[in-house]
């Protein structure tokens, strides 16, 4: 049987791959649709997400919400949301070569099961550890990148944003664009179908393509290859 992200957050949940496992208040898996378009990938839980179990819950995460709703048009539970890190590390610090190794696994299957087409990386870490790249994110930032078959969105992490002067700052604006390019890679990877015209309709063929049929052909998605499911990173 295959095993569905549930069932993925379950077993995650009583993580010990690595020493986060004895300071952390409980994993923080992600939160989310399993079946998203789009998913955020942040760097690892803070305090308010390691008491809540659910990334992005601070004020970090109500800017993310924000932009969401005000850019992209969709609440938290129509994206996925999570980190690369599943357990707050201690104060904070930043994530430990051996930790990163240990968590990869959980990232991997998440994409895996939810093949989103866009993955919007938030901040240095994520996106230097998703797109394997030494260049931080204000050259990252601004395009988007192949990966996978998916696309991937660079932006700052929200975080940063907050830290730097908010909505006043140049970063905010260009945050803000990162946001608009979401949406508008969307709109590429998704376009609205074409509006039927009248004289369309009036022909059989554009009725018969309109009308449903009692025996659809359902073509399915292209699933990666196992291999590549394994070496996303
Ligand atoms: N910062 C992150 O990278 N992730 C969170 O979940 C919260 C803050």
């Amino acid at each position: 049987m295959t095993r569905t992200l549930a069932d993925v957050a379950v077993e995650a949940a009583d993580c010990t791959k690595c020493r986060l496992a004895e300071g952390r208040t409980q994993v923080v898996f992600g939160v989310g649709n399993a079946d998203a378009d789009v998913m955020f990938i942040g760097e690892a839980p803070g305090f308010h997400e390691d008491k809540q179990g659910e990334p992005f819950v601070g004020a970090a995460g109500q800017l993310l919400t924000r932009m969401l709703d005000e850019v992209l048009s969709v609440a938290r539970q129509d994206v996925y949301i999570a980190n690369v890190i599943k357990c707050r590390p201690p104060g904070n610090r930043d994530p430990q070569e051996d930790e990163i190794e240990s968590c990869t696994p959980w990232l991997v299957e998440q994409v895996s099961l939810i093949q989103p087409r866009v993955i919007v990386t938030l901040g240095n870490f994520a996106t230097k550890f998703v797109l394997q790249t030494a260049q931080g994110i204000t050259r990252m930032r601004g395009r988007t990148y192949p990966w996978h078959g998916r696309t991937v969105v660079p932006t700052f992490h929200p975080a940063a944003i907050l830290r730097g002067g908010g909505e006043s700052s140049r970063q905010f604006l260009e945050f803000r664009d990162d946001f608009e390019l979401v949406r508008e890679t969307l709109v590429t990877l998704n376009p609205e179908p074409e509006p039927v015209t009248e004289a369309e309709a009036a022909t059989s063929g554009a009725v018969a393509a309109a009308a449903p049929t009692s025996d659809p052909v359902i073509v399915p998605e292209a699933e990666p290859a196992p291999e590549e499911q394994l070496e996303l990173f």
